[in-house]
């Protein structure tokens, strides 16, 4: 598949149909995470990999979006490595490039995916739930599966993102 048609076409995908990820499919996406752009190549990302009923259950309650992640098949939450950082927007904007990889090979693989941000608002509350340490910082939630539909994007006008 061209870059070009996976950057244009990949739309967020909300609902699924069933289907299992397999795990070389689950391991191409985290592979085009890490090889991300990162500030000092710093690499200041790490990821929990939820595809348990019940943890994705117990995780859907934190945000409005809940039923993305209780009908994904797979779900990865992405942490800003904290002892790896060394300059919060520079690493934040890296996490920003990792995600957006996993989003483009998904695509690739024939695989939909959300980026779930709302889930941030109970950040603490999510971490504790996940049992993650405080040196890691709950960056988003990515929620995968087999589109149920395949919806266009709305039209995006490139001259209105241009400054004179
Ligand atoms: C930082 C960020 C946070 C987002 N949070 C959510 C979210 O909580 N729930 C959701 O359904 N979509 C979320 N999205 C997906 C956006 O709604 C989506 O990317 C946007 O509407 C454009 O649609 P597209 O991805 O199909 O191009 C988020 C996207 C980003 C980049």
């Amino acid at each position: 598949m061209k870059v070009e048609e996976a950057i244009i076409h990949r739309r967020s995908i909300r609902r699924y149909i069933s289907g299992r990820i397999k795990s070389c499919d689950v391991k191409k996406i985290l592979r085009a995470a890490i090889w991300a752009p990162s500030g000092l190549n710093n690499q200041p990302w790490a990821f929990k990999i939820i595809r348990s009923v019940n943890l994705k259950n117990g995780l859907a309650k934190f945000t409005s979006y809940g039923s993305v992640i209780t009908k994904a098949d797979l779900v990865i939450c992405v942490f800003l490595n904290k002892k790896a950082t060394y300059n919060i927007e520079k690493d934040t904007m890296a996490i920003g490039a990792c995600i957006q990889n996993m989003l483009i090979r998904a695509y690739g693989l024939g695989i939909g995916s959300c980026w779930l941000g709302e889930i941030l608002n109970r950040r603490k509350r999510v971490q504790s739930y996940l049992e993650i340490h405080g040196s890691y910082k709950l960056m988003a939630v990515i929620a995968f599966g087999y589109p149920r539909s395949n919806p266009k994007g709305k039209r995006r006008k490139l001259e209105r993102f241009i400054l004179p």
